[in-house]
């Protein structure tokens, strides 16, 4: 038996326990363990936990709900884990645990490399698709969300167990590849291409379209271009492949200092063989129609409006393109899930290509998580042009900052690392200000709120973890050889239970998290143990405790430590050891 197994998920046994007393009072109840689980109690004076099934199951059972609570409470098995259980109110069932079961709770978590979180995903396999910018445009801050959002996914999603495929779906195949191909033939400037070279494609592209909104004749060579290009024809093939080089080059160097990576790279270009075969599917299978000389699947039985699979110039559509895409990652990686992560402009797409492949009998769980759009209050910015504000130019700007905090606070750090910490910090900084939001709320940035040092941003809670090391290097100086473990974890005092208790919901907000596709849900989790923390910190003595009651309050220290590192890695985020 591995760690993670033999414990002691008190939640995770809680609820069991009541399940087991509710299949003894009420056999008829066919209550699902979601429905029965417990959650944090709402005010700490009533208990550790609370369940409120009893209200839910009234209805079912025709009973009271006070009656329900008090025939369940009767039916439990007597525990000496629990220390108290009753019902309140009109049937609110309110648990507290002893502080020793909590204590071996924490025992246990501090012996396990994964904190006790069991691998819930092993054997499942989820593709999770985003960044996915497009080729021969610059990425912008409007894609940093997509990126660190479906990084922190991955990472969740990694550390329960499941087998992930990163895909990055690069924007890298359509009509604009045409234009693209004109304007850089006519208006190419050598110098800009060296210097900016994504910056220059997008340039090249707006000039070549704007000429083609006056020059008809324009427009059809653009179509000649692209024609050629599809055909296979080895000029524009070869432009195109540097196009993509260049872009990708850009790409790159931003996945380097975001510290992204993905097992797979495949552009809309690696399906486009694959376009005819899935209008011919949809035609066979009798979903696609002939509409004024394109093809069309109707899609009002779903109330969203029809969707063009191929125009009636014979080209596809974005939304063929990934339906290709669904079919091949299904028969490949025989996938579970594929989760899309890009902003809420593409909400009908995604409805309407997860619509149709649910007619075609595609089993694979297709679910679209979308967010809103990063607002930027004026001038927070000091480079912008127009209101696209280059991904890089931000980051260098939240490094910049960030060194100035660090230079501020650790003086007499020699610059090389001042420097390491600031990137951390930084990127850091950035990437929880997204993190910590609901995906689908309009954000503002303010480089105050994310890189606040006492708020809810990353470098409050790595600066939390840096103080932590540094009451355990105080405690190693002044019992040097001394070893905490050798100690059990004893619980007296309340801020020390409080602990205890976030301390051992971290499985649960991972879970949650990944669940809920939210990582938000983490990093509030982590927010909230870290003022936890902060109270014990500024509540007991360490250092000037009494034997055995200090082990044990340094070996807490360290707990919080670990779960803040690892929750913050889960993020994407990375803990530097002083700050
Ligand atoms: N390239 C698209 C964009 O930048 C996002 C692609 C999302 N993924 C997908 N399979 N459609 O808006």
């Amino acid at each position: 038996m591995t760690p993670s197994e033999k414990i002691v998920n008190i939640e995770e046994k809680l609820n069991n326990w009541l399940r087991e007393a509710l299949v003894r009072a009420f056999p008829e109840s066919t209550a699902d363990a979601d429905t029965i689980a417990v959650t944090p109690a709402t005010d700490e004076q009533f208990g550790d936990y609370q369940c409120n099934a009893a209200m839910g199951l009234a209805r079912v059972l025709k009973t009271n709900p006070r009656q329900i609570a008090t025939q369940w409470v009767d039916a439990v098995e007597p525990a000496d884990w629990v220390e108290q259980i009753d019902v309140a109110g009109p049937g609110f069932i309110n648990i507290r645990v002893a502080a020793a079961a909590l204590a071996d709770g924490l025992m246990a978590m501090d012996e396990d490399a994964r904190l006790c979180t069991p691998e819930t995903g092993r054997d499942r396999t989820v593709i999770l698709d985003y960044s996915s910018p497009n080729v021969a445009k610059p990425m912008h801050i409007g894609h940093i969300r997509s990126t660190v959002i479906g990084c922190a996914l991955d990472r969740l999603h990694r550390f329960l167990g499941f087998r992930v495929i990163a895909d990055n779906h690069l924007g890298d195949w359509g009509t604009q590849f045409g234009l693209l191909i004109m304007g850089y033939r006519h208006f190419l400037d050598e110098t800009r291409l060296r210097e900016q070279p994504v910056e220059e494609l997008e340039r090249l592209y707006v000039k070549s379209y704007e000429r083609s909104r006056e020059d008809p004749d324009w427009l059809d060579a653009a179509r000649r271009e692209l024609v050629k290009l599809q055909q296979g024809d080895a000029d524009n093939r070869a432009l195109w492949q540097s196009f993509v080089d260049l872009s990708m080059r850009e790409f790159n160097r931003i996945y380097d200092r975001l510290g992204v990576s993905f097992d797979v790279v495949r552009g809309e270009s690696y399906y486009r063989d694959q376009l005819a075969a899935v209008v011919q599917l949809l035609q066979a299978q009798g979903l696609a129609e002939e509409s004024e000389g394109a093809q069309v699947v109707r899609l009002d039985d779903e109330g969203i409006p029809l969707c063009i699979v191929q125009k009636s110039d014979g080209g596809f559509n974005y939304a063929t393109s990934d339906l290709a895409t669904i079919k091949q990652r299904m028969e490949e990686f025989d996938t579970e899930q594929i989760i899309y992560v890009t902003d809420e402009r593409q909400q009908l797409h995604f409805k309407q290509c997860f619509a149709i492949a649910r007619k075609l009998g595609w089993t694979a769980q297709l679910v679209h998580v979308w967010f809103g759009l990063m607002r930027l209050p004026e001038g927070t910015f000091s480079t912008r042009e127009g209101n696209v504000i280059k991904l890089e130019r931000l980051l260098d700007e939240a490094e910049e900052r960030a060194l100035r905090l660090v230079q501020a606070s650790s003086p007499e750090m020699d610059a090389a690392d001042q420097r390491a910490v600031a990137r951390a910090v930084g990127i850091g900084a950035i990437k929880y200000a997204d993190l910590s939001q609901n995906p689908q709320s309009m954000i503002t940035f303010t480089w105050d709120k994310a890189l606040a040092m006492d708020g809810n941003s990353a470098p409050y809670l790595q600066y939390a973890c840096a103080r932590i090391a540094s009451v355990q290097d105080k405690y190693q100086a002044r019992y040097s050889g001394q070893d905490c473990r050798a100690y059990p974890i004893e619980l007296t005092e309340v801020v020390e239970r409080r602990l205890a208790l976030r301390l051992l919901r971290f499985p649960s907000a991972v879970n949650r998290a990944t669940a809920l596709l939210r990582p938000s849900v983490l990093a509030d989790y982590l927010y909230e143990l870290a003022q936890t923390y902060s109270s014990f910190y500024q509540n007991v003595p360490f250092l000037k405790a009494p034997e055995g009651v200090r082990e044990s309050r340094i070996r807490l220290c360290g707990l919080v430590a670990r779960v803040l590192r690892q929750g913050l890695d889960l993020l994407g985020i990375e803990t530097p050891g002083r700050i």
